[in-house]
């Protein structure tokens, strides 16, 4: 069987990617890039068979040998990188989000086209068990036509705040409004039913201290109220809230479906799926549940992998797609904007006073020329005079010394050195 040749740019969260391509029969690692020789350096001691080049240099890693290229460098980087890279001839795995602009989604669109390689893109929340297997039951009809949907992704960061932004005062992480890391939430609502986001309503926790203490010029939570095709609604919240969740409901018109909270300490989040769906409309009690874990086939290799194992099939999927199985369930990048989107537009919503917003459909060429030119974004390096602040009520004024603070602790933590894999 040949194995697909694959590069990994990011070695923090790209080392999943770079552990499943070391032990998959149907990948191989061939080269691995970060610009910190740090997370270069990690990864050498790690290369036992001597069989992976590393490069420091984006271009200079385009150019080996290679049919794909995983993109797990900064979150506000991946379409320019994207395109760098299908414009060389590989197929690309981008990590989330996709674009940081509407100029940058319509080129990155037409890039894809042009090139006719593979884009895929890795929410992987949507392959954890209890949404995965909400969609093969929402496909199949069990709860009828998708009506409502909850879908939560709170992470409070802010005992580890350092060791994701280094005291980077630049850091995307710190520069990002409170709806633009809206994919894992909004994501697998999207996957399980296919249904395409129209008009969106934002909300942003302005609760936000705990978020400026660390050094984030944004708010504490992003909320985006979604209007689906079919007249739909979700309900979409995820940031920095003081308990950890990752939970999706769903109701259709002959029933619901929903994940496990947490609380009810069932194993790892969203892996337990609760079904309540048969002929009584309502019904408090009386009602038959269907409680249980999910599994197929993969379940048990995926638990190598984290994120409760839907790391696994992301890249998995990626890999047989590639290698001609027109059924692999990869995210292409209509989808992946279907889940981007709503975040973004959310914070045109939040900005113009919590107006309700259209969200474009950029599968339509003729409404691609109305964004080919809008650089809206919090990154004045990208923006030119389309620059926003990541705060709605304006950049909070956060002193250097909460960045030096950062740093330091972030250094003590890699006792001097920069260890950057074992280290986070
Ligand atoms: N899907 C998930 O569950 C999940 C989890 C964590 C992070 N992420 C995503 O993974 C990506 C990486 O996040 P992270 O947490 O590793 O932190 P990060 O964004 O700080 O790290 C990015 C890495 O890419 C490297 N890099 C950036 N630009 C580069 C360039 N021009 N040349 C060479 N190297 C470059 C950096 O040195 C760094 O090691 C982000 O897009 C984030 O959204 C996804």
């Amino acid at each position: 069987m040949k194995k697909v040749r694959v590069g990994v740019i990011g070695a923090y969260r790209g080392n999943q990617m770079i552990k499943y391509c070391k032990r998959a029969e149907h990948a191989e690692l061939v080269a691995i890039c970060d610009k910190l020789e740090g997370a270069l350096a990690k990864q050498k001691e790690l290369d036992e068979e001597g069989k992976i080049t590393f490069y420091t240099d984006f271009d200079e890693f385009l150019k080996h040998d290679m049919d794909a290229v995983v993109l797990a460098n900064y979150a506000t980087e991946h379409a320019p990188f994207a395109i760098k890279a299908l414009k060389a001839g590989k197929h690309v795995y981008s990590e989330v989000l996709p674009c940081q602009t509407m100029k940058e989604a319509v080129e990155l669109i037409e890039t894809i086209e042009e090139t006719g390689l593979i884009y895929s893109y890795g929410e992987n929340y949507c392959y954890m068990a209890a949404p995965y297997e909400m969609r093969k039951l929402y496909r199949e009809g069990k709860i009828g036509e998708f009506e409502y949907g909850e879908c939560e992704y709170i992470h409070n960061c802010e005992n580890r705040w350092h060791s994701l932004t280094y005291g980077d005062k630049d850091h995307w992480r710190n520069n990002v409004y409170a709806t633009f890391y809206c994919t894992h939430s909004v994501g697998p609502i999207i996957h399980i039913t296919g249904l395409r986001p129209v008009s969106v309503v934002g909300f942003e926790g302005r609760k936000n201290e705990r978020k400026t203490s660390g050094g984030a010029k944004t708010g504490q939570f992003g909320i985006e109220m979604i209007e689906l095709e079919n007249g739909g609604i979700i309900k979409s919240i995820h940031g920095d809230l003081y308990k950890n969740s990752i939970w999706y409901s769903i109701y259709g018109s002959k029933g619901r479906m929903e994940s496990a909270r947490e609380d009810a300490k069932l194993g790892l989040p969203a892996t337990n799926i609760y079904v309540n769906a048969d002929e009584t409309p309502g019904a408090y009690g009386e009602e038959k549940i269907d409680a249980y874990l999910p599994v197929n086939d993969l379940s048990e290799v995926s638990k190598q992998y984290g994120h409760g194992g839907s790391d696994f099939y992301s890249m998995y999927n990626f890999i047989e797609k590639i290698k001609g199985d027109e059924n692999a369930d990869t995210i292409d990048i209509f989808e992946a904007l279907d889940m981007f989107l709503p975040g973004m537009f959310a914070y045109r919503s939040i900005l113009a006073g919590g107006i309700t917003v259209e969200i474009p459909n950029l599968r339509n060429k003729e409404e691609r020329d109305k964004w080919r030119n809008d650089t809206t974004c919090t990154d004045p390096k990208v923006a030119g005079d389309m620059l926003i602040p990541s705060f709605s009520l304006g950049n909070p004024d956060i002193p250097d010394a909460v960045y030096e603070k950062m740093a330091k602790m972030w250094d003590e933590e890699c006792q001097g050195e920069n260890d950057y894999v074992s280290n986070k």
